[in-house]
């Protein structure tokens, strides 16, 4: 079956198109690379032992999207990786995300809104939930009113996809991601930050290798156990399967609704201190790194209850802490030695 994976250079969606490969779907990447480099492809490529199919289209452009469909007009399955995802950008620039966030899922679904049946994977996060009251996070618990544009992209999102879906015969799951870390076993794909890493793991692995000169740990003085806040990291290539077997549900018709919702994370919270104290035994090196003030817009903690992933979805991560600290150290040093 052909799928097209849109944001498929990305981090997250470079890893899926390995997976979609190895479960034998056809792939179309598109991908404007605005946050992403066209080397993916070769990676991917180095991985899969083929040359993916790959289109650089700008989902913001509605005639182009329109063109794209009519030219793959047997495509009913869409994975939607490309947006906008930096918080702290997005308060600077909101309509910035707004119009790259939304504009290109309103035109896209538009597209399948065309067909008889089509099946909708889409990228959301645990984000949001804002601060969960309790922990585990279940699906059930309340979306909260956003924290910055970004987070609202993703709740309004949420919205369109299911309002669309009611009146059309679009089938969605909407994966709500935790914290996504950590490369392809092979070093041949993995996470590529624009600028300085926004992200803890990418910042530590930039650190170790010596192009950052210490990680700053925003705040110790949270109502944690070390102080420091709490979060699900998640292997990206755990979730790069779950976004296939999300996939596989909707073409066998085992959905329960036509938008079902699912956590992907571990259920497993980590410390920004254990995390650091994981990578310094993974890499064998010391992590300098300072505490500094908080972070505006962190929460103080978020893990995953994978119940209904593992139960329903009948996906559940197997990967490690230490196996993404270390998948992710040996990219960026495979990326250095470049
Ligand atoms: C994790 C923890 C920081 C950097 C965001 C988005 C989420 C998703 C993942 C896109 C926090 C601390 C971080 C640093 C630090 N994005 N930290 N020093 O904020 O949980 O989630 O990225 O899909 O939607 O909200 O991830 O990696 O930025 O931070 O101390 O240099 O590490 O305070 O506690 P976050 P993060």
């Amino acid at each position: 079956m052909k799928v097209v994976v849109t944001g498929g250079l990305g981090f997250i969606g470079s890893h899926t198109v390995v997976e979609l490969y190895r479960q034998g779907f056809e792939v179309v990447i598109i991908d404007n690379l605005s946050n992403s480099s066209i080397d993916v492809l070769t990676g991917i490529e180095k991985i899969i032992g083929t040359k993916p199919v790959f289109e650089q289209i700008d989902l913001r452009d509605k005639t182009v999207v329109t063109a794209f469909f009519e030219k793959h007009n047997d495509i009913t399955g869409v994975i939607h990786f490309a947006a906008s995802k930096a918080v702290g950008e997005s308060v600077e620039n909101p309509l910035l995300y707004y119009e790259n966030n939304i504009a290109s899922l309103v035109y896209l679904l538009q597209e399948l809104q065309k067909k008889k049946e089509s099946y909708f994977i889409f990228s959301s996060s645990c984000t949001v939930y804002g601060q969960a009251e309790n922990m585990p996070i279940t699906e059930c618990a309340s979306v909260q009113p956003a924290m910055s544009p970004y987070g609202n992209t993703k709740r309004i999102g949420e919205e369109i996809i299911t309002d669309v879906a009611k009146v059309s015969g679009i089938n969605a799951i909407l994966l709500r991601y935790f914290n996504p870390i950590g490369a392809h076993e092979t070093a041949e794909i993995g996470e590529l930050p624009v600028g300085v890493p926004q992200n803890l793991v990418p910042f530590i692995t930039q650190t170790a290798i010596g192009i950052r000169k210490e990680l700053s740990v925003y705040g110790d003085d949270y109502p944690t156990a070390d102080g420091t806040c709490i979060r699900d990291y998640i292997h990206v290539v755990d979730l790069a399967k779950a976004h296939v077997v999300a996939l596989r549900r909707l073409i066998d018709h085992k959905n329960e609704s036509k938008v079902e919702v699912f956590n992907v994370g571990t259920g497993k919270g980590s410390s920004v201190l254990e995390v650091i104290r994981t990578f310094e035994k993974v890499s064998g090196k010391p992590l300098p790194y300072k505490i500094v003030g908080r972070r505006e817009g962190d929460i103080i903690e978020a893990y995953a209850n994978t119940d209904r992933a593992n139960q329903i979805l009948g996906w559940k991560a197997e990967l490690t802490l230490e196996e993404a600290l270390d998948a992710a150290w040996k990219w960026e040093q495979k990326v250095r030695s470049i």
